[in-house]
């Protein structure tokens, strides 16, 4: 297993929409263990797999955040949307390729999702709380969106010269 570097915005890979996976093999496999090693590593709850620069329809998550509880990874391949509630949550969003950055976003409080395992096998689940939230984020990054794109046009581009300060800074070394 390995950590993956974690692309920042700005950059273009992250607005692109994504492909979806067809082959169900050992490279899959151990992409799906880095990309939980780096979303752990970083911490996060959540990473899709364009933020490590693999334009594919992969996603994994674990947003068991109590002290001491048994960790709960999910690896979701081609996931899609079949129910969401009218109920709506607002969470205060962050993501690894925004770091530092939190904003409020308003999203369906729940939602059923379908998806494919690691073993090619048909999966689906209803989500709610925070791994509603988060699923539907990661979901976004597939389609190159991002949670700063829910806001509104002034505080996207404040966060945006931020992240780009940041690159100018973590390109000096
Ligand atoms: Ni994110």
């Amino acid at each position: 297993m390995s950590i993956r570097n974690i692309l920042i915005h700005p950059d273009p890979r992250l607005k692109k929409i994504t492909a979806p996976v067809a082959a169900f093999n050992d490279d899959l496999r151990r992409l799906a263990d880095d990309m939980l090693e780096t979303m752990y590593d970083a911490p996060g709850i959540g990473l899709a797999a364009p933020q490590i620069a693999v334009m594919s329809r992969m996603l994994v998550m674990d947003c068991e955040k109590e002290e001491g509880a048994t960790p709960q990874p999910m690896v979701l391949l081609n996931p899609e949307i079949m129910w969401s509630s009218d109920e709506t949550s607002i969470y205060d969003e962050g993501c690894l390729s925004i770091p530092d950055q939190y904003a409020e976003v308003e999203r369906p409080a729940s939602v059923k999702v379908k998806w494919t395992d690691l073993d090619g096998k048909e999966a689906q689940e209803t989500f709610d709380g925070l791994w509603a939230t988060c699923v539907q984020h990661e979901m976004d990054h597939l389609d190159g969106k991002l949670f700063i794109d829910y806001l509104k046009p002034l505080k996207r581009q404040m966060i945006t010269r931020k992240m780009q300060k940041l690159k100018r800074e973590l390109a000096r070394g």
